[in-house]
């Protein structure tokens, strides 16, 4: 008999894999760049998502007010305000306060980093005028300008396989919410 693991009040445990097969599941974000969401946290403002830039791309410079951790999966790229490079196999830690522009430099076909961003991302022009930002309810709209709708919707839709089992299961006309009943967008994941 296996030990009992869970507490009536936990949220459902998650093992799926990172890097998906299915290329539908990478969310187009700009030229070169997608992200693949894996798990938002709405009621404490964090998300995880690996970002995936292929051939040479520039993530726009933006400030994080809250602290971000990644982990380098794949290739590997630099912060043009910095003097170092993460490569495959690297944690990264990055301060709250943080002002940066992500690149990856010719030669890297393939650059794919697990993060875990709290609070948001300010974008800012050169000028260091914020101009826009992104944060976990950003990141689950699925009506971005520029993306994919479809294919985003069917993002999300599989995203929200990461809620608690009572949030997944929403009753259909009959009441019955035995069935997968997936939302296309989440609504809750607390801890
Ligand atoms: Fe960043």
């Amino acid at each position: 008999m296996k030990p009992q693991s869970h507490h009536p009040f936990q949220v459902a445990d998650l093992v799926i894999p990172a890097i998906p097969s299915d290329e539908r599941l990478w969310v187009p974000q700009t030229a070169n760049i997608w992200f693949r969401p894996l798990l938002f946290n709405t009621s404490q403002g964090y998300w995880i998502n690996l970002l995936r830039v292929k051939k040479t791309g520039v993530l726009n410079r933006h400030l994080h007010p809250a602290p971000v951790f990644g982990l380098v999966l794949r290739g590997s790229w630099r912060y043009l305000e910095h003097d170092w490079t993460a490569h495959e196999g690297d944690f990264v830690y990055e301060p709250p306060g943080e002002v940066h522009t992500l690149m990856v430099e010719e030669g890297v076909d393939e650059m794919i980093t697990l993060f875990q961003v709290h609070g948001t991302l300010i974008y800012m022009d050169e000028t260091r005028k914020p101009i826009g930002y992104d944060d976990v309810h950003t990141k689950l709209r699925a009506d971005w300008p520029g993306r994919r709708i479809r294919e985003s919707i069917h993002t999300m839709r599989f995203t929200s396989k990461f809620l608690p089992r009572s949030a997944r299961r929403t009753p259909n006309a009959h009441g019955d919410s035995s069935g997968s009943g997936c939302a296309p967008i989440p609504v809750l994941l607390g801890q």
